[in-house]
């Protein structure tokens, strides 16, 4: 692979607000906030596209004030564009509905972008990246889930390397200001394989808010994503 954008950039973290302590968000966020992770990631879960259930809007809307972080919302509900703006008046600056949630991608991307978010797209493990090889152009961030998306704790699914890379290719021929986001069962054992395959944005919940220091946790991401 060749002339990798990416690799002249610094990697973001982006720590998961699932596997936060929802008696005392204020203070996690103020953690990876203080360590440097750029983004906080917010999976919003329905109970129907996955089994599982977490925030809305109005979970966005009352820790917008107190964080700086860019805020990337995971939409993995049914039919999404009916929450877009909703979330985008309660302050996500990244909006990502997935490819297999709803018949009217194009028309909610561009939807994304009038409400005056970035919009990206998300493939769970069995959707091949070439099926929005089409849509990159028109994204701010490709997301590949690397569990299958309900459950914070999973482990990282192997296939996911070769998937990354690919899409990587995807995104150097079409679009390469598009980042490339991949979620689901990274830690600092695996973080700089996801790195090397064409990651520049990683999605972290057990890992950093599960662990015992979660300052700690997001110093040794950022040392283990260094390029060598
Ligand atoms: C899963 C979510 C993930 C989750 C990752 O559906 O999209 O963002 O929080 O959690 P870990 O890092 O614990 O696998
Ligand atoms: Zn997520």
């Amino acid at each position: 692979m060749k002339n990798l954008k990416h690799k002249n950039n610094s990697i973001i973290i982006a720590p998961s607000l699932l596997a936060a302590n929802f008696a005392n968000l204020s203070h996690d966020i103020a953690i990876v906030e203080k360590e440097g992770a750029e983004f906080l990631h917010i999976d919003v879960m329905d109970g129907v596209f996955v089994p599982n259930l977490s925030f809305g809007p109005q979970v966005v809307k009352s820790i917008r004030p107190i964080s700086k972080m860019v805020f990337d919302v995971h939409l993995m509900i049914i039919k999404p564009e009916r929450f877009i703006d909703d979330f985008a008046c309660a302050g996500a600056d990244y909006i990502t509905v997935h490819f297999e949630a709803t018949d009217k991608i194009v028309e909610t991307i561009n939807y994304i972008k009038k409400c005056g978010a970035k919009p990206g797209v998300s493939i769970k493990p069995k959707t091949p990246p070439e099926s929005i090889e089409h849509l990159i152009k028109m994204l701010d961030i490709v997301l590949i889930m690397s569990v299958e998306p309900g459950f914070g704790g999973q482990s990282f699914i192997p296939e996911s390397f070769e998937k990354i890379a690919r899409t990587r290719e995807l995104i150097e021929k079409h679009n390469p200001f598009c980042k490339l986001e991949v979620d689901g069962g990274i830690y600092t054992n695996n973080v700089a394989d996801v790195v090397k395959a064409g990651a520049d944005v990683i999605v972290a919940g057990s890992a950093i808010f599960g662990a015992p220091d979660i300052g700690q946790a997001v110093k040794d991401f950022k040392n283990k994503c260094k390029l060598q």
